[in-house]
């Protein structure tokens, strides 16, 4: 008898149980395994993962997991989704990029969390709107300085061109004035060990550094080159006004709360942050308007009207001058509406419902910029390069096109875009100015290799440059 009823007692429990587990799958959104445990559909994934993800959107509906790594994805890619991924209080940003941080920078776990939204504040302090009217005047200056390297004519991959305005811009102006190498073979190693760096940024914050060797040599390099300079950066007086560099700033408050360390990995961290994006940006805009001869024109009618005719004057330009040149701006937002991050994301920390499913706590939420910026219904004619649907948003408010979401959302949104934004159109305009442009390869297609960050462009595209009298 006593068998009896426990045999009874396990059945009637597994059955309880199978069904749970159906119930709890049958709220689950549809799920893409792979085959293999734990790397589940990675390979898949990873060989093209922005057409992996529009192909699983079409095949599964609007929202959809994909198992891989031992990660939980889940894409939202509707209205539904998108707004649970703005509003939710039941998502965390820090949860989810605390990995990443922790592999790519060498931030532990504690620093990060203790730290995150303190530095947040200070980022947004020193380069946001408040502090922008500092800015035009500086990168101005320094572009002027970077473009002497460029001669009077020459062809080059354009690309290259941009990383090498760019990159000591950027550095000089955030970092210290002076911190970007000046010497040929440093300038060489600091491009030789950024790229390596920026080029499997994504791998490196998903596998451990000795399964890519020559990922960690390049940000041991980066870290050294940072630990080497901190004494340098952090006695650095700007000359001009005595003001913190925004690593300056960013440095007194991590050596506040971790007495002294950690400065080096917040410096990588941010060296990527702020050129990871930007200048991929810079190199699509300038490749937009290059092959798009009406816009061109355009742009070249507008400089004339503001700085007179084209030439190889040393012309400022404040934010009244960037402000009479919209079509600049407006090619730009096009650009990153084109050019958006594969993805944001988001960890679930309790059960979310979207449609008839529930998100699991633990999951990663996934919205993808790239493909909501493809939807027609947000974006009429979405593949075509239309800056001038930018006429409608309000950009003196400093506020964007509805459902444009290349920065993100929400409290930690991208810190650096009105910077970023104004980096770019200042360079766009000196080049367009000093000189007369030609691309000479069609615009390149953009590669879908990657999921985090602007596409890269996949292939060459030369451009042909001749300084103007
Ligand atoms: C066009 C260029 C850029 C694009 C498309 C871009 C995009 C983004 C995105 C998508 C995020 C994540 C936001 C989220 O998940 O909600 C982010 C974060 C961030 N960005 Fe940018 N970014 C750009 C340029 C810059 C620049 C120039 C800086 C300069 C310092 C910068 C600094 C940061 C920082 C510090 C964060 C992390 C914010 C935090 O953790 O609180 N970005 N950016």
């Amino acid at each position: 008898m006593e068998l009896i009823s426990s045999v009874a007692i396990t059945i009637l429990g597994s059955i309880a149980l199978f069904l749970l587990l159906k119930w709890k799958n049958l709220h689950r959104p549809p799920c893409i395994k792979g085959w293999i445990p734990w790397i589940g559909a990675a390979f898949e994934f990873g060989k093209a993962p922005l057409e992996f993800i529009e192909k699983a959107r079409i095949k599964y509906g609007p929202v959809f997991t994909v198992f891989a790594m031992g990660n939980r994805l889940t894409f939202v890619t509707e209205e539904e989704g998108i707004n649970v991924f703005l509003k939710s209080p039941k998502l965390n940003f820090e949860l989810a990029v605390q990995n990443t941080v922790y592999r790519t920078a060498s931030i532990p776990k504690n620093v990060f969390f203790t730290l995150h939204e303190k530095l947040n504040i200070v980022v947004k302090g020193k380069i946001g709107t408040v502090n922008l009217y500092q800015f035009p005047g500086q990168v101005t200056e320094e572009l002027h300085e970077q473009l002497k390297n460029l001669g009077t004519h020459g062809t080059t991959d354009l690309n290259e061109l941009i990383r090498h305005l760019l990159y000591p811009v950027t550095v000089n102006m955030l970092f210290r004035k002076g911190f970007f190498p000046t010497n040929r073979t440093k300038v060489k190693e600091f491009h030789q060990h950024f790229r390596a760096y920026d080029e499997s940024f994504e791998y490196g914050s998903q596998m451990p550094g000795c399964l890519l060797r020559d990922w960690s040599k390049s940000k041991k390099w980066l870290l050294t080159l940072f630990e080497r300079n901190i004494p340098d950066i952090k006695t650095y007086k700007s000359t001009k006004d005595n003001s913190m560099t925004l690593f300056q700033a960013v440095m007194d408050t991590v050596e506040k709360e971790t007495h002294e360390r950690h400065c080096s990995s917040y410096g990588l961290m941010l060296l990527w942050a702020s050129l990871s994006n930007a200048v991929p940006v810079a190199f699509w805009t300038l490749a937009f308007i290059l092959s798009h001869p009406s816009i061109h024109k355009a742009i070249m009618e507008g400089l004339a009207s503001v700085f007179g005719t084209a030439g190889k004057d040393k012309i400022k330009v404040s934010e009244d001058e960037l402000n009479k040149l919209l079509l600049v701006k407006w090619c730009v937002l096009e650009t990153i509406r084109l050019r958006a991050p594969g993805v944001i994301t988001r960890k679930v920390i309790k059960p979310i419902k979207i449609l008839n499913y529930v998100i699991p706590p633990g999951d990663l939420l996934m919205l993808s910029p790239f493909w909501l910026h493809r939807n027609p219904k947000y974006f009429p004619e979405p593949e075509l390069f239309k800056p001038e649907r930018w006429k409608e948003a309000n950009l003196e408010k400093y506020s964007f096109l509805d459902s444009f979401m290349a920065f993100g959302s929400g409290k930690f949104q991208c810190p650096g875009r009105w910077f970023a934004l104004l980096e770019i159109q200042i360079c766009i305009i000196l080049l367009l100015y000093k000189y007369d442009c030609t691309l000479l390869d069609p615009l390149p297609k953009q590669s879908s290799l990657h999921l985090v960050g602007v596409p890269q462009p996949e292939g060459r595209c030369r451009i042909e440059y001749r300084q103007r009298m």
